[in-house]
């Protein structure tokens, strides 16, 4: 059996996206125990950097292993007792995977929709707050189905107003919008590496505002042959050993309980991801993919096609185009992949074989990825005028 030898490719769709050389240098690091002083440091560090790209003062800011889901999950698992009401304003895919794991944590479970290709109106979110009366508000900020982000200062605000906890899943937003923990009133918010942050999948940052901390800590049943007289059981149990948040809390805090084994090679990634974010400044890396993603919405409309859904709530970092009548979508992504070495996405449900989504996010919000991909794009649709169009954004 030989080697994986990867091919190279250009991945300009909805993440996964090719990852920063650096983080992939980061994560070819050795290996250190994971309570060496060392490691323990570098544990530290991790939450001190995420703590900036959360923007927040949450203690209880650090990483769960495991792709973007498990953050969810365990965020859900771990707030939702059975039988909570949980409201998921749902706009995309992604939002209907946040009702489903509330159902699992056999949630009551409320949702409210609008069409894909839309967001939430503040006013329809607070009807159905004081209609249902949840104990957690669970949503998306940048559905990937759709490209839609959903303002969240005002739901924020409405959830403080009504005591209700506010979960946010930032997967593929953050880095790339503008995203505010303290500022929204966020209670727990999770993300993944593998969008704007510009690395693999296999981490979730999370962070924890000290209210949901007391809840979730008001919970804790520390596993037999760990645990110490100090550790008395306390409320209804947490569904999930691997996603109790009660236990991972105690081993990324200064108590080092031992719960998993770190992914350390994960954590050198994840670390590097969030140094990148910080050290080019969040406000410059936001406004990086407001340009490129700019660039490539007139790159597509210069190629002569249609954008999906309402523009004006697009995030920075992906575009769905319509795929024109009389083209096969699945031909051209293959021409993409298999001549250029691109790939550009689908996606799910109703948008599947409708319309192509592509990114332009963490390492690929740059000027060559986007302007390689729309040359590629006219070449394979026999089109003219995307480059063009984008190069006058850049001009
Ligand atoms: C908004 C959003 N949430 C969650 C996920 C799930 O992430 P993962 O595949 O890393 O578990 C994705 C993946 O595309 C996503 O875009």
């Amino acid at each position: 059996m030989t080697a994986l030898d990867p091919p190279r490719r250009l991945l300009m769709g909805p993440g996964p996206i090719t990852a920063d050389p650096r983080v992939l240098q980061a994560m070819s690091k050795q290996l250190v125990g994971q309570f060496d002083p060392w490691m323990t440091a570098a544990m530290n560090d991790t939450m001190a950097l995420y703590r900036q790209v959360f923007r927040t003062a949450n203690e209880q800011t650090f990483l769960v292993d495991g792709t973007s889901r498990a953050g969810i999950e365990a965020a859900l698992v771990s707030l939702i007792e059975p039988g909570d009401r949980v409201l998921v304003p749902v706009f995309g895919r992604f939002g209907h995977l946040l009702a489903e794991i509330s159902e699992r944590c056999r949630a009551e479970v409320h949702t409210i929709e609008v069409p894909w290709g839309e967001v939430f109106e503040p006013d329809a979110v607070e009807a159905a707050v004081r209609d249902v009366r949840p104990k957690v508000l669970a949503i998306v900020q940048g559905d990937t189905s759709t490209t839609m982000c959903q303002p969240l200062a005002d739901i924020g605000e409405i959830c403080r107003r009504h005591d209700v906890l506010l979960y946010c899943d930032a997967t593929a937003s953050i880095g790339g919008n503008e995203f505010e923990t303290d500022a929204w009133g966020l209670d727990i918010a999770t993300a993944g590496l593998q969008k704007c942050l510009g690395g693999p999948s296999g981490s979730a940052p999370i962070t924890i505002s000290p209210r949901a901390a007391d809840l979730i800590n008001a919970r804790k049943h520390v596993e037999a042959g760990i645990r110490d007289d100090s550790d008395t059981d306390v409320g209804t149990r947490i569904a999930s050993n691997y996603f109790d948040l009660a236990q991972v809390m105690d081993y990324w805090g200064p108590r080092r309980l031992n719960h998993h084994t770190e992914a350390t090679t994960m954590l050198y990634g994840a670390h590097e991801c969030a140094r990148l974010l910080v050290e080019e400044g969040l406000d410059t890396a936001i406004a990086r993919h407001e340009l490129h993603g700019r660039a490539m919405l007139a790159g597509v409309r210069g190629l002569g096609l249609e954008v999906f859904g309402d523009v004006e709530h697009k995030m920075h970092n992906v575009v769905a185009v319509e795929i024109p009548d009389g083209v096969d979508g699945d031909r051209v992504r293959a021409e993409l992949l298999d001549d250029f070495g691109i790939e550009i996405g689908t996606s799910f449900g109703p948008l599947h074989g409708r319309v192509w989504r592509i990114g332009t996010m963490g390492y690929n919000a740059r000027s060559e990825a986007v302007l390689t991909t729309l040359d590629a794009l006219e070449k394979v649709l026999g089109r003219g005028g995307g480059v063009a169009a984008a190069q006058e954004v850049y001009a």
